[in-house]
């Protein structure tokens, strides 16, 4: 059985480890700094596998020892936005705890591949990278899979079809600069702007770019959690699995979309080795113009932090 390690067992580790145990895809560790917590939620998804069928093992942990020889690394530990906050405002607080899980990981699992969540995403993935000298096929940074699954369930919603018809690319930075590749996304083949009057496409793309920011401001006490999860859970499977899935995330440029030296969300394809390969997009000016927009502000953000 393959082994996969949380740091981070709040909302998006917790829900994260529910959905992989539930697939039956590797033994979990959930790490967290919180005396007893990650043990009982371990304990509790391990009294739920009879009932699911699922024969996976949930061990909780408040040190590292226990995660020894992970195949993968899922980072999801650190602060998450309060309404009012931007991902940027954790940059701080987050370097921190960043840092020192990611020595801590290595230690026991040297050769694990890291999946980053921790805000602001583009910039931790970064600061992992060069924390653990990681090369960058075994480090890739969570957001494009959410930012597209909300573009797409927007979409869905707004057409009345099922989601799986609904193919929806964003890229760039997962901030409010992220790019929403309308002319490369489409319902069943048939392009996203032949099936919408431009004032609701643009409306939808407004949505997505503010979407984290719309839970904020419901849940008040925090982000979201299921969807960032889910996207999670599809990385490692595509990990695990071998699958040479394409999905957008945030992967270490050098040179791709003209981008060096930064993580950034792009197509990449996901396989037993981690990152496999950058796919490159053919894009318009406009669309170049707004990734460039986005990249400035992350590599703007890299600059403010302390390493
Ligand atoms: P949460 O507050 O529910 O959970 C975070 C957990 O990290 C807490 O249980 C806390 O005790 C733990 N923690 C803090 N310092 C730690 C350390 N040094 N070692 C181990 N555990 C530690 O927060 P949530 O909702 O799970 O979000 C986690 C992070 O993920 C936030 O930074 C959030 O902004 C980010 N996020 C990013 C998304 C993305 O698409 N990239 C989507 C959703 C969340
Ligand atoms: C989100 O987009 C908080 O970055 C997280 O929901």
């Amino acid at each position: 059985m393959s082994k996969v390690t949380i740091i981070g067992a709040g909302q998006t580790g917790a829900t994260t480890a529910h959905w992989l145990a539930e697939r039956e895809l590797a033994d979990l560790v959930l790490v967290d700094i919180v005396e007893g917590m990650p043990q009982g939620k371990a304990l509790d998804l391990m009294e739920a596998m009879p009932v699911i069928g699922s024969d996976v093992k949930v061990t909780g942990s408040n040190g590292y020892e226990e995660t020894a020889d992970s195949d993968i690394v899922v980072l999801t530990a650190g602060l998450p936005r309060k309404p009012g906050m931007s991902r940027d405002d954790l940059l701080a607080a987050n370097t921190k705890i960043v840092r020192t899980a990611v020595e801590n990981a290595l230690k026991y699992s040297p050769e694990a591949i890291f999946i980053i969540l921790t805000n602001p995403l583009d910039v931790m993935s970064y600061l992992a990278m060069k924390v653990g000298n990681l090369p960058r096929e075994r480090i890739i940074g969570q957001a494009g899979i959410l930012d597209s699954a909300r573009m797409r369930a927007f979409v869905a919603m707004e057409l009345g079809v099922s989601v799986q018809n609904v193919h929806c690319y964003v890229l760039g930075g997962h901030g409010d600069n992220m790019v929403p590749l309308t002319r490369h996304s489409n319902v069943a083949g048939v392009p996203l702007v032949d099936m919408l009057p431009p004032d609701r496409l643009e409306a939808i793309v407004e949505r997505t770019r503010k979407g984290g920011g719309e839970i904020v401001g419901l849940l008040k006490t925090g982000s979201a959690f299921y969807a960032p999860a889910a996207a999670l859970a599809q990385m490692v499977e595509a990990i695990l699995l071998d699958r040479h899935l394409v999905v957008p995330a945030s992967a270490y440029l050098e040179g791709e979309y003209g981008q060096e030296g930064i993580f950034f969300g792009v197509p990449v394809q996901l396989g037993r080795g981690g990152l496999e390969k950058v796919i490159e997009y053919k894009l318009n000016d406009e669309e170049q113009a707004a990734l460039q927009k986005s990249a400035d502000h992350v590599r703007q953000t890299i600059k403010k932090l302390d390493i």
